[in-house]
């Protein structure tokens, strides 16, 4: 009887966590589109598509959620308190749902080096 109910939690676990991955997989692809609509590309580049003056490869390892965020709605205010120089700078991206942040933070942090 135990080893049914062990069996039966250890079961609703993996599920769970399945769904949960397809969801990231869907919010992931749609922060693709999100970055690709956004032209981000004219100053970044992904595994080396794009301007390689600014790869975003990794960023995660490197930025919390929270940091990822704040570059994309504020990028004036985080180019200055990590001095960066390089032209022409980033302008805050504050026309985006919550929805199409959400998704665009989950696409980088899923972008490895
Ligand atoms: C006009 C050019 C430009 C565009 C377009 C642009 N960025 Fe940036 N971005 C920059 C510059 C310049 C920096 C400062 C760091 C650097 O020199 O790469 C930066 C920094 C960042 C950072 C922090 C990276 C780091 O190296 O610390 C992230 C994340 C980022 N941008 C994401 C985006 C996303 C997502 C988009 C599209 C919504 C976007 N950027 C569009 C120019 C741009």
């Amino acid at each position: 009887m135990l080893h049914m109910l062990v069996a039966g939690i250890a079961g609703l676990v993996v599920l769970g966590s399945g769904i949960a991955s397809a969801q990231d997989a869907a919010a992931i692809d749609r922060g693709q589109k999100v970055y690709a609509a956004q032209k981000c590309f004219v100053c970044h580049a992904v595994a080396g598509q794009g301007n390689k003056k600014g790869a975003l490869d990794g960023m995660a390892a490197t930025l919390s959620a929270d940091e990822l965020r704040l570059w994309i709605t504020d990028a004036p205010e985080m180019a200055k308190k990590a001095k960066a120089d390089r032209k022409p700078a980033m302008k805050a991206y504050t026309a985006l749902t919550k929805e199409e942040l959400d998704e665009l933070v989950a696409y980088l942090q899923s972008l490895k080096k």
